[in-house]
């Protein structure tokens, strides 16, 4: 499709892309078409000014066309466009290896490079299981997910989470040996709080039942999201993350977090990890590691799982995983640029000086018609908007149209509105997404 058609494309001009998470019909009748980006600001394809309320989806923490990373990623195109990692090495692979050592949470300093967040999990889910196998527990296979968990979309993943669209379509497909602990949202006990829910740290002792149901001999890892976005914006009630690590320590399984969204500065610290004090055995991250300018995911492991691999013959292949573009040096080149960004403009903390003010600001929408929680960390923001009748997602979807027709973008997951801005974003645009916002919410039924 050329600029020209973009503009006010024709049906025939969208037919051919299958759209993921969208609803194709109702887009296509409708189209929302993106064209350029930079900064806090993307324009659309009819020219436009769009205030970037979610970091395109939760990835460009460094605001858009930085120019840093477009150009390392044009360097190494120039340079090396592909060099394979199985079996060969690369040496900016180690180099961003290394480099992620350093910022990330403690210990966590061996590292497995895949493309996207959904590969990060069912690798860092292989890992685990292999883990056991490595030390001679080969009957821990269990995963425990939770309710309202997402993981991404492969099987594991899926399996693991928890939102029920996600999974009902693949119903038989699932993983076997999965089960899932309660999840920690609760408007009734918690609405409005500010920052972490004081209500529901007991909710992690749900995994003890798990244990006693399965026996923790049959229980490899135990997956959640330090705080889910896509559920539309979940909450670790305080003290609640302590406590999932101390109930996984007394038996030995693992603990992952996935940090897919909140890494890379998104609550104020590198990873959430460091934010809550409290470290997992594997991580899992994506999206932010690029500044979403190249595709890339990263699993962080505890020294102690690979030092567990390697043993055998030197000249066995310790994991029987990995990627054709694991560690693909265009990628490599871009979260290394990304890392000296975020580094350079202290963007890996920004999240907690502004953190007060985005508070305020997003809890000044207590008391609009239909909200009925308003929840926060760090720079992500999350307002829940009664359900119409028969009509779940409706009004949310509306306030989100609505929202991209008066120039900000924000994300609808049913009747919560999310945002997650870029971390460069100034005071004065906090106002202003938040004003806009809140205007749609007034004049929505
Ligand atoms: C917590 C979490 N895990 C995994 C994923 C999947 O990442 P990807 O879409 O890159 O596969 C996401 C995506 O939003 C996520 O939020």
């Amino acid at each position: 499709m050329n600029a020209q058609l973009t503009a006010t494309p024709s049906n025939q001009d969208l037919d051919a892309f299958w759209m993921p998470f969208t609803a194709n019909r109702q887009f296509k009748a409708n189209p929302r078409l993106l064209a350029r980006a930079e900064g806090m600001h993307y324009w659309t394809a009819d020219g436009r000014e769009v205030l970037d309320g979610v970091a395109g989806l939760w990835c460009v923490n460094a605001g858009h066309a930085r120019r840093e990373i477009t150009e390392a990623v044009t360097k190494q195109l120039n340079t090396m466009e592909f060099a394979p990692t199985f079996q060969m090495g690369h040496p900016i692979a180690f180099e961003l290896a290394n480099r992620l050592a350093k910022i990330a949470p403690p210990g966590l300093d061996r590292i497995f490079f895949t493309n996207s967040g959904s590969e990060a999990v069912d690798t860092a889910l292989k890992i685990a299981i292999a883990y056991h196998r490595a030390r001679g527990a080969g009957q821990r296979t269990r995963l425990i997910g939770r309710e309202k968990g997402y993981h991404g979309v492969g099987f594991g993943g899926m399996s693991v989470g928890g939102m029920v669209n996600n999974r009902k379509f693949f119903g038989s497909s699932m993983l076997p040996g999965v089960d899932h602990l309660p999840h920690t949202l609760d408007v009734e006990h918690n609405a409005f709080s500010r920052g972490l829910p004081h209500w529901g740290a007991h909710l992690a002792n749900e995994l003890e039942r798990l244990i006693a149901l399965h026996d923790a001999s049959t229980i490899a890892a135990v997956i959640v999201e330090p705080i889910s976005g896509s559920a539309g914006v979940v909450l670790p009630p305080l003290g609640y993350l302590k406590r999932l690590r101390e109930i996984c320590d007394k038996h030995d399984i693992l603990l992952i977090f996935d940090e897919v969204i909140t890494g890379f500065g998104r609550i104020g610290k590198p990873f959430a990890a460091q934010a809550f004090d409290v470290t997992p055995d594997l991580m899992t991250t994506a999206k932010g590691l690029t500044n979403g300018a190249v595709p890339m995911g990263a699993v962080f492991s505890q020294r102690k799982i690979y030092d567990a691999f390697m043993q055998g013959p030197e000249n066995a292949i310790e994991l029987f995983h990995g990627y054709t573009y694991s560690a693909h040096p265009v990628a490599c080149a871009a979260a290394i640029a990304t890392l000296d960004v975020y580094t350079q403009e202290g963007l890996l903390t920004r999240a907690a000086s502004l953190s007060a003010q985005w508070e305020n600001a997003v809890h000044s929408l207590r008391g609009l018609p239909h909200v009925i929680d308003v929840r926060n960390f760090g720079l992500i923001g999350g307002v829940e908007l009664e359900p119409r009748s028969g009509k779940p997602g409706a009004r949310g979807f509306e306030v989100f149209l609505k929202c991209f027709e008066r120039g900000i973008m924000v994300r609808q997951t049913g009747d919560t509105i999310a945002m997650s801005p870029p971390l460069v974003i100034e005071p004065k645009q906090i106002e202003r997404l938040i004003e806009t916002l809140g205007g749609v919410i007034r004049e929505t039924d």
